[in-house]
């Protein structure tokens, strides 16, 4: 494998450029093809079956197009299907899963709140994690039902994205949570709106820094960090409507472009 391929991202859709910002922002050097599954999210209801079948063709597009690492930029993704794409493909697979460690060391309260997707919180790997951090403290797991979608859309601060939102928090809150997990990669959109709703004591903490310093410390292992200090190929590719991809993009870099791809 080559230093100079790229880094090969999926997400069942938007959400998993919150991810390549992340990487991006500390390997700016480093060609990137991001694919964007919109046509069959979200993937959060699907059976985990129909997760791994989704997220091994992805794998392989990506592959095809000369991926030197993967990074499955999706919660849902990952916790249902990280074992059998590291047995089924030969390169380097970084995952991505809710940070429940960081917040049961940290809670002062005992109490934490996790928001992800359904596919996530049923999980076996969420469950063995949660058994190994979160013992001793009380976690109350919140299925973020219907958000994905409205963010998918390019919907980040509607009324009716709003009240969706309260409904989940109020108990969490009333359990007086000190951290707020987002366990899918699309809810650090919501941060702005969720720093309004929750009380400032609550920490809200997200994957994709320990994603990108993982992508980072990976590569350097392998050799395989590209060396020349040149503009890197930064490609997205969406097999649906672009739109919200583009606008997620534009606001962070203006010459992103989006192709379409059938995949
Ligand atoms: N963004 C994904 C995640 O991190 C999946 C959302 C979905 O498609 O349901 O879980």
């Amino acid at each position: 494998m080559n230093a100079n391929n790229p880094i090969g991202v999926f997400d069942s859709g938007v959400g998993g450029t919150s991810i390549w910002k992340e990487i991006h922002g500390l390997l700016p050097f480093e060609h990137t093809y991001y694919l964007a599954d919109s046509k069959n999210a979200p993937y959060g209801n699907r059976n985990s079956d129909e997760i791994v079948a989704l997220s091994i063709k992805n794998t392989e597009k990506l592959i095809s197009l000369g991926s030197k690492i993967i990074v499955v930029a999706c919660n849902t993704a990952t916790t249902n299907a990280i074992s059998i794409l590291r047995s089924s493909f030969d390169l380097p697979i970084i995952g991505i899963e809710p940070a429940i460690k960081p917040a049961a060391l940290n809670t002062k309260t005992g109490s934490i709140g996790i928001l992800a997707t359904r596919g996530t919180l049923s999980s076996k790997l969420f469950h063995t994690t949660s058994a190994l951090f979160a013992r001793d403290i009380s976690v109350l797991e919140i299925v973020g039902e219907g958000l994905v979608p409205l963010i998918e859309e390019g919907d980040l601060d509607s009324p009716k994205l709003k009240s969706l939102l309260q409904t989940y928090l109020d108990p969490m809150i009333e359990a007086n949570i000190d951290h707020l997990v987002l366990g899918c990669s699309h809810y650090p959109y919501l941060i702005p709106m969720l720093q309004t709703m929750l009380p400032e004591s609550v920490k809200i903490i997200d994957s994709g820094e320990a994603v990108a310093k993982q992508t980072k410390a990976l590569l350097e292992e392998d050799k395989l960090l590209r060396k020349e200090r040149t503009k890197p190929k930064l490609q997205f590719y969406s097999n649906s409507d672009a739109s919200t991809l583009e606008y997620l993009l534009r606001s962070y870099a203006a010459a992103i472009e989006v192709e379409q791809l059938d995949f």
